[in-house]
């Protein structure tokens, strides 16, 4: 009869997994239970404290729906979104990082021109942010689809705050045959990330902060290359080191810079000074 204990009870449950399970299923469940009963080893977990997890587990569950993903925030918050993140863009350093899609996100916002404007009925600092979509060696990729949004000065999304259009602040365009976009927006402000569930709870329990830096979300998608979902960010901001689901990197840092085009000012229907953000995407070939 096998002798189960402490020091061979990992291995004897790693064995029941089938070798003709699928190789990936079969990779990463190794490594999960490894992993699981190595924790639990290792802090001398108690049943309590084992229970305590499962529950906040349920809760997570119960706080989660289509439009709120409590799972997807606790990943966030652990920084588990960002590892795998950056395990998918291995191998391809120079291409534009990629960060967290968030819970804010809506399919199918409706086309602006490229140049077009954001701004709308939103007070807050007019911003033009323009560049370039291009891939390796500086290739312009012609006629990207950049999916835009951001928050607005309150700190709230149009999804969270009945004040505001379904559709502020949140635009698609088409980037130009060359490559070039523009638009105009904004300044978009630092804000707390959802605190009324389990990932609120924890973030308290671990004694840290639910802030993160101001940013604008991008999706940008073209014919032959992977999606990028990422933002941009001020590097000025006051949590630029501090993002409480640690989606800064420094490439995607850009400074918000007074300008005074008079010039631009005129083609874009902004009032001179504004601030302008100059950012290429470097997108990955699928
Ligand atoms: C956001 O940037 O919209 C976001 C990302 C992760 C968690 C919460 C919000
Ligand atoms: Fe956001």
């Amino acid at each position: 009869m096998r002798k189960i204990t402490e020091d061979t009870l990992t291995d004897i449950v790693l064995e029941t997994i089938s070798d003709d399970a699928d190789p990936r299923f079969r990779e990463v469940m190794l490594g999960l239970i490894k992993h699981l009963h190595a924790l639990a080893l290792e802090t001398n977990l108690s049943k309590e404290e084992w229970l305590g997890a499962i529950e906040f587990l349920y809760q997570t569950g119960k706080k989660t729906t289509r439009n709120r993903n409590e799972f997807i925030l606790l990943s966030d918050i652990l920084g588990l979104s960002s590892i795998v993140d950056m395990v998918s863009s291995r191998g391809n350093d120079d291409a534009t990082p990629f960060s967290v899609l968030g819970p804010f996100y809506i399919e199918g916002t409706p086309f602006i021109e490229n140049g077009g404007n954001l701004i709308a009925g939103n007070s807050g600092k007019h911003t033009l942010v323009k560049g370039r979509v291009f891939a390796k060696s500086g290739v312009p990729i012609p006629n990207a689809v950049m999916d835009i949004w951001q928050n607005a000065e309150n700190g709230k999304y149009s999804n969270e705050d009945p004040g505001q259009d379904d559709n502020n602040l949140r635009a698609r365009l088409n980037a130009a045959s060359d490559g070039s976009y523009s638009f105009t927006t904004i300044r978009p402000t630092p804000y707390t990330v959802p605190e009324d569930g389990p990932a609120g709870v924890m973030l308290e329990k671990m004694g840290r902060h639910p802030w993160r830096p101001a940013h604008i979300h991008f999706k940008v998608s073209a014919d032959g290359y992977q999606d990028l979902i990422t933002e941009i960010y001020p590097d000025d901001d006051e949590y630029i080191d501090a993002d409480a689901v640690f989606g800064v990197r420094d490439a995607l840092t850009v400074s918000f810079k007074q300008t005074a085009s008079e010039e631009e000012a005129a083609r874009y229907g902004l009032k001179s000074p504004f601030l302008t953000v100059e950012y290429d995407f470097q997108l990955r070939p699928i």
